[in-house]
């Protein structure tokens, strides 16, 4: 899909369809809709006068001109309560409408600046959620299917700005809204691709190919030099894969310095049967995206690359995939991490917090300022808080504060979770430094201190993101399957960094 921002007239554009918009609780035709009702001779008027038009969130009017404008259809989307407009539900909408015309087999799209002037909201903010909300609304994961599928592709969308002297900001902001949407949708692509079709293997040449083509470093280590740092926790969960684990770096510098002013590591299991501790058969499939965090950073990397913020970031993924074997690591076994901790298993499914205790440990040899963790790691998790809210946990509020806005500008919710000290208790092992479960009880918060034991003093912050990665239906620009969360909270975050 094309995506341009021309200044003119949406009464005078030519498409398959025009967007306009009306809010809840108004009673007549207010700014374009108005001036389309003229043309159409008083007919989106006379459905809000009838009650079919009433404006609320989400509701999708299409309106066949019949020759009275250039363009063939004008759809009237209901944006919700003036008051209560938000860059979220700008997002939602388009992309509802985006796939209701192309069940239609619309082609040509034209929308005006919905929101511009509302609610806090500018015509830039507007051109990136538009841009953000169609992109992400519209993605499909069909790499497998071979049957044509049932809807049209829009090959167009041009958002029409009456003001000349602001094409130029327009631009800007919807090019910035596509080069987040396709890293978000990036992510969904290595989330929702099987695991014998993502590898990390796979994942490793996929970095690869962003690297070059975007221009920042790119090191993988292999199990010889990953077993040369010591990473025994990561290498133990890789012990009974065919599969050879990769230890995914990634450097991206934006300004003169060696300094690694943040890392962003993600879990990266590319299918999590559990191990020895196998899991049940039934949507054991669904542990394909168990790599989800490491797909976001990866993902964020790629568009912080191509945003160019002067600041430098280093994403890390220890790759591998979790299964079961003559070789495998046992309940009971004993691990020793890359810090130099000793880790007892009692549980092999509990796999994700060993390899991110590796990857933390390389981020902070690496003095990485601060580090950002991404992981589907808990069950817990997700049933806290749903597909709802991802869980946030810190030893460092003010860095958490800056998460948590990041993920409000983007519209991904991040509920923040305790950290208790007592939590660290049911983590205490009696043959080894620390074990890697701590039984039925606050499962996501028993997994973060365990995290946090490895982070040590560094400014850090652990996102769960068990629940959010995946949704199993679809919700406004999220469709059904991957989300790419939190790829655009993860960009907003390093932005607003560099801005300091
Ligand atoms: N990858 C899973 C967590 C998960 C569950 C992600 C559901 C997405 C959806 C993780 O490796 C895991 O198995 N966690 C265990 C930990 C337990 C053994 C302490 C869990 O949550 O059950
Ligand atoms: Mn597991
Ligand atoms: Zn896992």
């Amino acid at each position: 899909m094309e995506i341009k921002v021309v200044t003119g007239d949406i009464a005078k554009t030519k498409v398959d369809a025009v967007i306009v918009n009306h809010f809840d609780g108004l009673e007549r035709p207010d700014g374009d809709a108005a001036v389309l009702d003229k043309a159409l001779g008083g007919t989106i008027a006379q459905l809000i006068r009838t009650g079919e038009i009433k404006g609320k969130l989400n509701e999708l009017t299409i309106i066949h001109t019949q020759g009275k404008l250039p363009a063939d259809r004008v759809i009237v989307a209901g944006l919700g309560k003036k008051s209560e407009l938000s860059l979220d539900k700008l997002r939602g909408s388009m992309a509802n409408a985006g796939r209701l015309l192309r069940r239609k087999y619309v082609t040509t799209v034209a929308t005006v600046m919905h929101g511009a002037g509302i609610a806090g909201i500018t015509a830039e903010d507007s051109a990136q959620a538009l841009t953000e909300g169609a992109l992400l609304g519209l993605y499909a994961f069909r790499h497998h299917i071979t049957k044509e599928p049932e809807f049209g592709e829009i090959k167009s969308l041009t958002m029409v700005s009456p003001d000349r002297g602001k094409v130029a900001s327009l631009r800007r902001a919807s090019n910035k809204g596509k080069i987040v949407a396709e890293a978000t949708n990036l992510a969904r692509d290595m989330v929702n691709e099987p695991s014998n079709h993502m590898t990390p293997t796979d994942m490793a040449e996929m970095a690869a190919w962003l690297a070059k083509n975007y221009g920042f470093d790119i090191t993988v280590l292999e199990r010889e030099e990953v077993e040369k740092l010591g990473m025994g926790a990561f290498l133990g969960v890789a012990k009974a894969s065919e599969q050879p684990p990769k230890f995914i770096v990634l450097t991206y510098k934006g300004r003169q310095s060696r300094d690694i002013d943040i890392a962003l590591v993600g879990k990266g299991i590319t299918f999590d049967s559990g191990g020895i501790s196998l899991k049940p058969a039934e949507g054991m499939e669904e542990m394909k995206g168990d790599m989800a965090g490491g797909a976001s950073v990866i993902a964020a990397t790629s568009a912080i690359a191509q945003l160019k913020p002067r600041i430098n970031v280093m994403a890390v993924v220890a790759a591998t995939e979790n299964l079961p074997g003559g070789n495998a690591i046992k309940p009971g076994d004993v691990l020793k991490a890359m810090s130099g901790k000793t880790i007892e298993i009692i549980s092999t499914d509990a796999e994700g917090r060993l390899t991110l205790a590796d990857a933390l440990a390389y981020a902070k040899q690496k003095k990485a300022k601060q580090i950002i963790d991404v992981a589907t790691l808990t069950g817990a998790c997700r049933t806290a808080l749903g597909d709802v809210a991802s869980g946030g946990f810190t030893n460092n509020q003010e860095l958490f504060d800056k998460v948590i806005a990041a993920g409000k500008e983007a519209g991904e919710k991040i509920w923040p979770m305790p950290m208790y000290e007592e939590y660290k208790e049911q983590n205490k092992s009696e043959v080894a430094d620390i074990k890697n479960t701590g039984g039925r009880l606050a499962g996501a918060s028993t997994a973060a201190q365990f995290l946090a034991e490895f982070a040590g003093d560094t400014p850090w912050v652990h996102l769960d993101i068990a629940g959010t990665s995946i949704l199993d239906k679809e919700r406004n620009y999220a469709v059904k399957g991957a989300t790419g969360v939190p790829v655009r909270t993860l960009v907003n975050l390093v932005l607003a960094l560099a801005k300091k």
